[in-house]
């Protein structure tokens, strides 16, 4: 796919406007450290990556919506008007670029117009790279820019947030709409969820690479089971409160935890509340040992991250657990842990140059005997957040 493709599409799906065209690219995320601690007023660690959606985007004359896909080209082209923007499930994807327009509309910043937008995303679907946060915040800065709205960047950003837990449901965090809205290249964001203070970090890896490994597998449930550990959280959280005059398990030291743990009295939320702590005490350790040049030590805990996942919060499952535990076999790998919600979903490795080949096939292939399908490899590149473009090039 490259982009005169895609401006083909355009003209042949929407062909009666008269209004400029314009260019946009939002890309996916992935999570270096810090997993499931953003609801947890914790760290995250993340960084957006070259793999996107690109969007190319038109006022119209007149108030109707009408987006169409090349992933979801069955589908055909989607419309709604600006004056009825309720959730509809027949809508679909469409639900994302919605939500956004109606948030953004309700906060006072009203469209002159409608649009139309196609997009065509090389996200992975499904594959918890946050494709849906990535269409949230391509949608949100085309609007932006086309109707001159002025609207800050973490503003969209909280919006996109928004979409996501009112309009569609998902009680998730600000990590993914953060990532993909502020992301730089080749840079990490160590951002601090309870206050929203962040710092870049350079991320540049000279001797190495970042492999995102795709299970393949459905995320089913996923987003139950989502839910499911953030009220885990919060029931330990209350129970936690009794000692401590906290607002959220990320002021937690370990230690504090420790002392004041047995009053969560169930023993699943004990370890839910475990890991919410030891993961943001390895995230601020993570950036220590970034800001030390010590990668041995940033992919340790990874290590350390992966398995506070697997075993206290339960959200890796055999898929995911293979992938990672063939990667710590390989010698060239610094460090290996899962990324994003999991339940499936990808995991990363940073991995040595010269056994980048290597790796993949052992890891593959230890993969499909398994778990008998296939699992697919990229090598990531850290890129910026979603921005206007003309002259990115498609995979
Ligand atoms: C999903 C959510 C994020 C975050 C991660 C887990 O990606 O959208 O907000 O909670 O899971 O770290």
């Amino acid at each position: 796919m490259d982009i005169q493709t895609m401006e083909r599409k355009f003209q042949e799906i929407f062909s009666q406007g008269r209004n400029e065209a314009r260019i946009f690219f939002s890309p996916g995320r992935i999570n270096l450290i810090g997993e499931h601690t953003d609801y947890n007023g914790g760290h995250v660690f993340p960084c957006a990556i070259t793999f996107g959606t690109y969007g190319i985007a038109r006022k119209r004359d007149d108030r109707q919506i009408r987006v169409y896909s090349m992933n979801f080209e069955d589908t055909g082209v989607i419309e709604f008007t600006l004056d009825v923007l309720d959730y509809d499930k027949k809508h679909s994807w469409a639900n994302y670029p919605k939500g956004m327009i109606r948030y953004l509309q309700e906060a006072g910043w009203k469209l002159s117009s409608g649009l139309e937008v196609l997009v065509y995303g090389n996200i992975p679907n499904g594959a918890g790279l946050s494709s849906s946060a990535s269409i949230e915040m391509l949608i949100g800065v085309a609007v932006n820019e086309m109707f001159d709205l002025n609207v800050q960047r973490l503003d969209l950003v909280k919006l996109g947030k928004k979409v996501e837990n009112e309009f569609i449901g998902v009680n998730s965090g600000i990590m993914d709409q953060f990532a993909i809205g502020m992301g730089k290249e080749n840079c990490g964001i160590l951002l601090d969820c309870n206050t929203l203070k962040y710092e870049y970090a350079p991320f540049n890896l000279t001797d190495h690479k970042i492999i995102i490994m795709n299970t393949n597998k459905r995320r089913e449930l996923a987003d139950s089971k989502y839910n499911e550990r953030r009220s885990e959280c919060e029931t330990a959280l209350g129970q936690l409160k009794k000692a401590a005059p906290i607002d959220s398990l990320g002021e937690l030291t370990e230690e504090e935890f420790e002392a004041i743990k047995h009053l969560v009295t169930d023993e699943v939320l004990q370890r839910r509340a475990k890991h919410a702590v030891s993961e943001n005490q390895r995230t601020l350790q993570a950036m220590k040992a970034l800001k030390d040049s010590d990668l041995a030590e940033f992919g340790r805990l990874m290590n350390a991250s992966h398995r506070s996942l697997r075993d206290d919060y339960e959200v890796t499952g055999t898929e995911l657990d293979t992938l990672v535990e063939a990667a710590w076999k390989h010698e060239g790998t610094i460090g290996a842990r899962m990324t994003g919600a999991g339940f499936g979903g990808c995991a990363i490795a940073i991995v040595a140059n010269e056994r980048v080949d290597e790796f993949i096939s052992q890891a593959g292939s230890e993969y499909k005997e398994k778990i008998g399908y296939d699992a697919t490899f990229y090598v990531a590149s850290i890129g910026d957040g979603a921005k206007e473009t003309t002259t990115e090039v498609l995979l």
